[in-house]
């Protein structure tokens, strides 16, 4: 279960994989979710072998279903329970990506607390003889804010934990989290309460415990361009890394990808990982452009190495 005070890798679809949660797990996250993983597309296609590895080293681990139907997802998290015994299967019900959305899943399921009441109790009766327990990753409404409403749902159809990413979804990721709001749940939750929302820097993490007495605080973004917001928070300082420190994360989760997937897509995909990470380095601009202009795997590697000799001190 979660324990007071944990900080979280969030779930990020095409970040968030095995490579990246095991890199953050080392540095102090305390625990990792993956990405959103299609319930039709397991009952249609079997596990997708990609998004869904992951090793010991990145539990306690959340699998993240997504679907708009309970008995599809309810199916599809007897699949993976008994094939990957993840921690917990995780329901989003918080994408608001308007291709998902067309299909009436993940966030638009905010519009009817019950059904995504529904949604959890099929899947909680369904996981009972694996001893797996159900978590629950949702916005604040959908156009409406009903957060009462919907953790109340949640709840009664044993909900094991919430994490609430504190906009609604019309809001996409525009304005500002309302920490407010985590704090109100937090009062009439009986389960553990993670907050999600605009945490930029180690203090942040702080200041969100602090004024909304979660139980865990999940981090996003900012762990994408800076992954040490873990250690930082775990040791209460800031600190500082240059290029060359960053250029060797990156060459160490390009290894780490190579387990689950091909040299040449790993090295694809790692391109919006090398543009986060050096997001605000000084003097990374060019350097940036330059290494994902990189026609294939050698290139991409020979350049992260070159960048590697460059010392600037990100300040
Ligand atoms: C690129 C990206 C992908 C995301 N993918 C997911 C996802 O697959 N599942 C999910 O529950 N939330 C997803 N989120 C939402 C985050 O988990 C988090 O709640 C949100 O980004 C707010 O936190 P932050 O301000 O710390 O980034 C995603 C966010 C981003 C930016």
């Amino acid at each position: 279960m979660v324990k007071k005070g944990e900080v979280i890798l969030a779930p990020m679809a095409s970040y968030t994989h095995s490579a990246f949660r095991r890199l953050c797990r080392a540095l102090g996250a305390d625990r990792t979710y993956t990405e959103l993983i299609s319930a039709v597309g397991i009952l249609r296609n079997g596990i997708p072998q990609k998004l869904s590895y992951f090793t010991d080293e990145e539990r306690p681990i959340h699998y993240q279903l997504f679907g708009s139907n309970p008995e599809e997802i309810a199916k599809a998290a007897v699949i993976v329970a008994e094939n990957l015994r993840p921690d917990f299967i995780d329901i989003n019900f918080g994408c608001s990506v308007p291709k998902v959305l067309r299909t009436k899943a993940a966030g638009y399921m905010l519009q009817c607390p019950p059904m995504m009441g529904e949604v959890v109790r099929e899947t909680v009766e369904a996981l009972r003889p694996y001893g797996i327990p159900v978590s629950a990753k949702i916005r604040l409404g959908f156009e409406e804010d009903r957060a009462e409403e919907i953790v109340e749902e949640l709840q009664k159809a044993g909900v094991s934990v919430i994490a609430v990413h504190a906009r609604t979804a019309k809001q996409g990721f525009s304005g500002q989290a309302n920490w407010k709001r985590i704090k109100d749940i937090k009062k009439i939750a009986s389960v553990p309460v993670i907050g999600s929302g605009d945490v930029k820097t180690w203090r942040d993490i702080e200041r969100m415990f602090e004024e909304t007495e979660c139980d865990g605080v999940m981090v996003g973004r900012a762990a994408l361009s800076n992954p040490w917001i873990f250690q930082e928070y775990k040791e209460k300082r800031d600190i500082k890394k240059g290029i060359s420190e960053r250029m060797d994360f990156i060459l160490r989760e390009l290894e780490l990808m190579w387990e689950f997937m091909s040299r040449e897509k790993a090295c694809a995909e790692i391109k919006s990982q090398i543009v986060q990470i050096l997001k605000g380095v000084p003097g990374a601009k060019e350097l940036k452009t330059y290494i994902v202009r990189a026609k294939n795997c050698e290139e991409l590697i020979k350049r992260v190495e070159e960048a590697k000799e460059r010392e600037l001190l990100y300040t």
